[in-house]
């Protein structure tokens, strides 16, 4: 409450004190500020009133700052919820009820009071105290200073939303509009495993993904998607909205995941906004929107912009059962959209990369501490990064890469014999291995790697950057007579046969399978190219549209002594060993009926 006072406008302070004067219990100042403000139970108790008094004495009125991380803290600036208030009301949406699930600092809660003539109700919840108050104080100064505005009836709730009995709505919310406004936390599940916090709903895992899941960052997940789908649960049967300001990544995550939720919800709308402008933060997001109360069984996200909201520039979503970032572009490549004949994996994963990653200068290995070191040859190997993955051919590492397992699991302890160079080195900076924070090295040997085995030590092999939003494939070649591996944020396909990497790059970096990319894969996430997105390209389809000539062109950029392998001979046989291969991973998708694409729920 104390900070939450220091916040005021002097005039307000003033008001309060004059104000507050004339009341002997915190009953009587209960009665009169329900008629001021709206606020039910302003004060909770006597201990509130006294402390409230004391707290308005001049000499408490100091501003202090803490850290707030783990509640992803960002306030929404007034501007900024005004405009968002502003934009459904031109709508022609006037709400009778206002639920703010994580009020904060009460900007939507103020927004909407300014902006709906009509409001009856306003509830809000919010765990931080100090926004409690400031919120009671920000409301009170509002009617203060605009006596005549409608004053709806309001209950604040200082409390943990995901403990939060939301069927107290059940009686008012059936019969009015109802609108669901706000902007839930921003930080992710795995941001507070490494704050150590446990601001997370008690069902944490609640897409049930497995431990490998963590690798792949396919258990992560937003703690705002799962407030807003704490929302459909309490709201879907209601009429009215939802419009909360969110990351990109939890719309795109909300609208893959509402086939199989069969809430009665609508008219999906995403309208970007600047989130550097408005909160320093450098993430795309945008106000989800969308209309509580029936299903139109259409599963397409619109995008537009909170600047121009009629504008409709796009739209994502399903389309005939897969998943697709851009609609109309998706109708010209859907015909590649299908199965890849061979497993994308992901590059080397350890998270010690000052240790295990090293430079060569004039014959030497420096490690990130700049240590000189004097290793044996044998389990070092050049590393492949995606700011590397720039040119079609990469026959040079920027730096090499100490590889402690050829397999995942593998025990660690045959370095002790046969490299003790290695081992010494590692040894002496295990406290870099035992450090690291992700739970998949749990109980694994100290010096474990992922992202390894067989497939690793293919010669050939044909990566693109996970993380660029330009999809680019480069061919990789042997280093040092060893094959080259590729870091976590990369993936690739190995080839024993040059010819069979050559003929794959062809038909990779041209435009239908770049055009098949943009239109599936979301450019605006951390990592637009992941395994389940390589895997759609149905290499064979883009081959049969190309054929041998236009998938040699692209070869031309590459030197003479590597382009000459790919010949016609070795482009029919190549079709004619994997046709088949082609073939069966579409009947195994077939028969699995569940493809990495298509939801569970159109299975039925
Ligand atoms: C992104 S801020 C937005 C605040 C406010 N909705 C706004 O638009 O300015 C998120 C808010 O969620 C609150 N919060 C975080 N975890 C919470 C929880 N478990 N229960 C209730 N509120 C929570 C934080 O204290 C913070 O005020």
């Amino acid at each position: 409450m104390k900070k939450a006072l220091q916040n005021l406008k002097l005039s307000t302070l003033d008001f309060l004190r004059n104000y507050f004067r004339r009341f002997q219990t915190f009953h009587e100042a209960n009665d009169s500020l329900v008629q001021i403000c709206g606020i039910n139970d302003f004060f909770g108790n006597k201990h509130d009133f006294t402390d409230f008094l004391e707290f308005l004495e001049p000499r408490h009125i100091v501003s202090e700052t803490i850290e707030r991380r783990e509640y992803g803290d960002f306030q929404t600036p007034s501007i900024l919820s005004d405009l968002v208030c502003s934009i459904l009301l031109k709508e022609g949406f006037t709400p009778k009820i206002v639920v703010e699930p994580t009020f904060g600092k009460g900007s939507f809660i103020l927004s909407a009071l300014k902006t709906f003539p009509k409001l009856k109700q306003v509830y809000g919840i919010e765990i931080y105290e100090s926004y409690f108050w400031f919120t009671k104080f920000a409301i009170l100064e509002l009617f203060v200073e605009n006596p005549y505005l409608n004053k709806p009836l309001i209950f604040l709730y200082c409390k943990d939303v995901f403990k939060f009995d939301f069927r107290l709505f059940e009686k008012v919310a059936t019969k009015e509009n109802v609108l669901v406004l706000g902007n839930p936390p921003w930080i992710t599940n795995s941001e507070l495993s490494v704050l150590n916090s446990n601001n997370l709903p008690a069902k944490s895992n609640f897409k049930s993904y497995n431990g490998l899941d963590a690798i792949t960052g396919k258990g992560n997940f937003d703690i705002g998607e799962y407030i807003i789908l704490m929302m459909f649960k309490s709201f879907a049967k209601y009429r009215g909205y939802i419009a909360m300001l969110v990351k990109n990544s939890v719309i795109k995550n909300l609208t893959y995941d509402i086939p199989k939720m069969n809430y009665d919800i609508s008219d999906m709308t995403a309208l970007k906004f600047d989130a550097k402008a408005y909160f320093n933060a450098s993430v795309e997001a945008s106000l989800f929107k969308c209309r509580l109360g029936r299903s139109s069984h259409k599963y397409i996200c619109k995008i537009s912009s909170l600047g121009s909201p009629d504008l409709v520039e796009s739209e994502f979503g399903w389309v005939d059962r897969k998943f697709v970032s851009d609609v109309a572009l998706y109708q010209r490549s859907k015909a590649f959209d299908g199965h890849c004949p061979f497993i994308w994996r992901q590059g080397v994963k350890h998270d010690c990369s000052k240790v295990l990653e090293l430079e060569i200068m004039s014959g030497k290995y420096i490690n990130g501490f700049n240590e000189e070191l004097t290793l044996e040859d044998d389990l070092i190997f050049g590393l492949v990064k995606s700011s590397d993955i720039q040119s079609p051919l990469i026959s040079m590492p920027r730096k090499c890469i100490i590889l402690t397992q050829k397999r995942v699991g593998e025990d660690t302890s045959y370095l002790a014999d046969k490299y003790p160079n290695i081992y010494r080195y590692l040894t002496a900076n295990s406290c870099f291995f035992s450090e690291r924070k992700s739970s998949i090295y749990k109980g694994k040997p100290l010096f474990a790697i992922f992202g390894i085995g067989e497939y690793s030590f293919k010669p050939y092999k044909i990566a693109i950057s996970g993380l660029y939003k330009k999809p680019s494939f480069s061919l990789i070649l042997p280093f040092n007579n060893k094959p080259m591996m590729l870091d976590d944020t990369c993936y690739f396909l190995g080839f024993d046969d040059i010819s069979e990497a050559l003929i794959v790059l062809g038909i990779l970096n041209r435009s239908y399978t770049k055009d098949l990319l943009r239109s599936i894969a979301f450019t605006d996430a951390k990592r637009p190219y992941t395994k389940d997105i390589l895997m759609r390209i149905n290499l064979f389809k883009i081959a049969e549209s190309l054929g041998f000539e236009n998938g040699r062109q692209l070869l031309t950029c590459l030197p003479d002594d590597i382009s000459q392998y790919m010949t016609r001979e070795k482009w029919d046989a190549f079709f004619a060993k994997y046709g088949k291969v082609q073939e069966e991973a579409y009947q195994r998708a077939l028969f699995n009926e569940v493809s990495t694409t298509q939801h569970p729920s159109f299975n039925r």
